[in-house]
């Protein structure tokens, strides 16, 4: 048996005696230990109820392709170039960029766990199987980098319209793109990246990592505050699967919509979930170190910082990082 098979027997939350789950995959005992140590070492909290067996704390559902693409609208379904769900891969984005030319346009690659999930600024991102959310999306464009400026904050509202969706409330974004609690606490994360030419055909692949189960362990490990959408939800995240069809639902409406009318379209929703507006803040980077005010973003994406003197400062360097103080 594989760890996918065990979190797959687990996944209901009932417990399973040793006994049975050894005679179900005709392993011994220690050999089904071996793999809930497995699943442990990777963050999933498996617990020993004695002679009851391994249990979850709570259910869960595994990824599906053929669910999430159930649970999306027809015109939606039938943009996607492809919806895969892997068990595990290195990166869902690192596996779009190998694809290639391959891969068309929508295509959505899933993975219930991940061995090297990368963050912004060379960052790890934390992949325990089963708990979160990882997915990449590649969408091609016709203009160029140049006609992009605004699209990984576009992505960011794409994933807060995606939670509305869902009737989550309590979320929203800390420039340029982190999808945080409002009350504090990272929620999830975007990464953009492209290929293509400057002036010419080009490819993002937008990585989107959503927590929605976070164990204590996962927290303490994350490096800064982090929350999940069970948190957001009274307790109890959405079926993970409807969570993957509604950000794709969001991807492809949200998208076309950028391709479109670029990140003007999308301002209006950017000042409603715009956690720094009117916060003091700390900003620090290849500019300096220097405080002022959120003051939303402009018609690129860049952030207006009001300053002491009431002039506008804007800021569009990825190297800047910005602080609540
Ligand atoms: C951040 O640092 O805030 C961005 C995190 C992006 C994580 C996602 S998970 C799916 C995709 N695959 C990766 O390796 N990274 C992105």
């Amino acid at each position: 048996m594989q760890p996918v098979q065990l979190l797959a027997l687990l996944a209901d939350g009932e417990p399973l005696s040793g006994a049975r789950l050894a005679a179900q995959a005709g392993m011994t005992r220690a050999a089904i230990w071996k793999q809930v140590e497995a699943l442990r070492a990777r963050g999933v909290p498996v617990e020993a109820r004695g002679a009851a067996g391994y249990q979850l704390p709570w259910p869960l559902q595994m990824l599906d392709a053929a669910r999430i693409r159930a649970a999306l609208p027809a015109a939606e379904a039938r943009a996607l170039g492809a919806l895969e769900v892997h068990w595990e891969l290195d990166s869902t984005s690192s596996e779009l960029q190998r694809r290639g030319a391959a891969a068309g346009d929508f295509s959505v690659v899933l993975a219930e766990t991940q061995s090297a999930g990368r963050g912004r600024r060379g960052r790890e991102w934390l992949s325990p199987p089963g708990l979160n959310l990882y997915m990449s999306c590649l969408k091609r464009f016709d203009a160029g980098f140049a006609a992009l400026s605004g699209l990984s904050l576009a992505v960011g509202v794409i994933v807060l319209r995606a939670l509305e969706h869902l009737g989550i409330a309590g979320a929203g974004l800390k420039w340029p793109n982190d999808v945080l609690a409002a009350a504090g606490g990272k929620l999830g994360g975007i990464l953009v990246e492209l290929n293509g030419e400057y002036q010419g055909p080009c490819a993002a692949i937008i990585g989107i990592g959503l927590n929605l189960r976070l164990t204590p362990a996962l927290r303490a490990q994350a490096g800064q505050p982090a929350c999940d959408l069970a948190g957001l939800a009274g307790g109890i995240p959405p079926d993970r699967n409807r969570v993957a069809a509604a950000l794709i639902a969001a991807l492809v409406d949200g998208l076309r919509q950028f391709e479109r009318d670029g990140f003007a379209a999308f301002g209006a929703d950017y000042a409603r979930y715009d956690l720094l507006h009117g916060q003091s803040l700390q900003l620090s980077g290849a500019l300096g170190a220097f405080d002022g005010v959120g003051a939303g973003v402009d018609t690129r994406g860049a952030l207006q910082v009001r300053m002491a003197d009431g002039s506008v400062r804007r800021i569009d360097s990825a190297d800047v990082t910005v602080r609540r103080s």
